[in-house]
């Protein structure tokens, strides 16, 4: 796989899935935009780890429920690295609140950050991507909960669930244009959004044994997926999501 002369924006890339991504890119050549909203010295720290390797790397903070930060992510690469190749909508967080305690600000934080944030990536990247007229990628970091419920974090299986919809619409709409847009659905992965489960013995355990294959995943393993899916080789590849969760999902359907 070779991203040589791509260029990629990861969003929420200072932690977990999204700096494995952002470290995978451009380890296989793609220059890379690094995102983060609130954590400079992790992102600084990924920065750096491209450097280092002879890559090519930028760090620009901001928040992705803002279409105008969108707007200035895309014009900022473009300013630093000449083109836009690759668009990962990876950032995303959640309230962990039911149907019955969900507030309207619970709510509305998770739709803007998870959902609005990935609507509006694909949108301008697309467009700027068109404009370029190259076709691109844009790979959408959803969840197994865009389609299995999560009770208890209610709020973040409706933005996944709309992000299921947003790939499949926007890849058949795009494919025209040489644009895939396709989700990578993670089951349990071990990154900070887990924290509280991972460091309780209990709940690992029990977490565990119902992942068929036995562990929780590890971000690289997620890397290695968008690493391909931003290459040439997944040129006939949109409109779709692939899980990618030890089996998961379908071992909670035979419960
Ligand atoms: P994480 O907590 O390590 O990373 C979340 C990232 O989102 C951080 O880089 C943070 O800076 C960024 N972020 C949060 N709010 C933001 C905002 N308003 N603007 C810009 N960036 C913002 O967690 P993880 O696991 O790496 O999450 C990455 C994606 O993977 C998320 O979309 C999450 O829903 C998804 N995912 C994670 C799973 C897991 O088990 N870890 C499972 C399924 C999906």
């Amino acid at each position: 796989m070779d991203l040589q002369g791509k260029v990629a924006i990861v969003t929420g890339s200072d932690s977990g899935i999204g700096k494995a991504i952002a470290l995978g890119f451009a380890a296989k050549g793609a220059a890379v935009t690094i995102n983060y909203y609130k954590d400079q010295a992790s992102a600084e720290q990924v920065h750096q780890q491209i450097i280092q390797n002879g890559g090519k790397a930028q760090v620009i903070q901001g928040d992705v429920s803002q279409i105008s930060f969108l707007q200035e992510l895309i014009d900022r690469t473009v300013q630093a690295f000449g083109r836009l190749d690759i668009m990962v909508n990876n950032a995303g967080m959640e309230t962990r609140t039911s149907i019955l305690d969900s507030t309207e600000q619970d709510f509305d934080r998770v739709i803007g950050v998870d959902l609005k944030g990935a609507f509006f990536g694909t949108q301008l990247a697309a467009k700027q991507m068109i404009a370029e007229k190259h076709g691109g990628r844009i790979i959408n970091i959803s969840s197994i909960h865009e389609d299995r419920p999560m009770p208890g974090n209610i709020p973040y299986c409706c933005a996944k669930g709309g992000m299921r919809m947003l790939t499949r619409t926007a890849g058949v709409e795009l494919a025209p244009h040489g644009i895939t847009v396709v989700g990578i659905a993670p089951g349990a992965i071990a990154t900070p959004i887990n924290t509280e489960t991972l460091q309780d013995p209990q709940k690992v355990q029990k977490l565990n044994s119902a992942i068929p294959a036995g562990r929780v995943g590890q971000p690289d393993e997620i890397a290695h997926l968008a690493t391909w899916l931003a290459s040439d080789e997944s040129n006939y590849v949109t409109a779709c999501t692939y899980f990618i969760d030890g089996g998961l999902a379908e071992a909670s359907l035979s419960l």
